[in-house]
């Protein structure tokens, strides 16, 4: 069984660029949605083991890819946010950022351009490619589909529509900039000491 991970921070924390009310959603109902659905997941899978009866097995391993995937970056998005306090890049992660993206402003614009086209539902995600020793953006559809093997998230931003709708609408570009305002840079300083080890 997995346990909901605490929130770090009160669900008025983020406010004004990430309302209570969305928080309080995207927390409490659909982050808890994607635990207990992994941990029922997990569940049909033990039982289909117990009776040897592996009818279902297709879409048992589908849900256990989407639902615990949610269940991870729903974690990391959630840590990488945080109060809008002054928090910048470590010196390592600003030179990696500087030497694989050519300057912190290009890499800002990339995954900003970047999380703006993510296709319907979705993320953006900055990521250490242990195999390239390199930094990289990618988008991922859904929360499964579209990865480098291997690759260790270090900044996650959603783009499923239920993670800004109720308070930008349609606006995309609205929620992505008010973003920066609140990425958490020391828990993503923490994940790329890690990440690079
Ligand atoms: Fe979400």
């Amino acid at each position: 069984m997995i346990k909901m991970k605490e929130l770090p921070y009160p669900l008025d924390a983020l406010e004004p660029y990430y309302d209570r009310q969305t928080l309080d959603i995207h927390y409490n109902t659909l982050y808890k949605g994607y635990v207990d659905n992994t941990n029922k997941t997990q569940e049909k899978l033990s039982k289909a083991r117990e009776k040897g009866n592996f009818e279902n097995i297709k879409c048992l391993e589908k849900d256990l890819s989407f639902f615990g995937s949610g269940v991870i970056l729903h974690e990391l998005f959630f840590e990488n946010m945080g109060p809008a306090l002054p928090t910048s890049p470590s010196t390592s992660l600003m030179e990696q950022i500087i030497k694989d993206f050519g300057s912190y402003e290009k890499f800002k614009e990339q995954f900003t351009e970047s999380s703006k086209v993510v296709e319907a539902s979705g993320w953006n995600l900055l990521v250490w490619v242990p195999e390239f020793k390199k930094l990289e953006i990618l988008q991922c559809e859904k929360h499964q589909n579209l990865t480098l093997w291997g690759c260790k998230p270090l900044l996650v931003l959603d783009m499923w529509e239920h993670s800004y709708f109720l308070q930008y609408k349609t606006k995309r570009p609205e929620y992505i900039n008010a973003f920066w305002n609140i990425v958490n840079w020391n828990e993503v300083n923490r994940r790329f000491a890690i990440a690079i080890l």
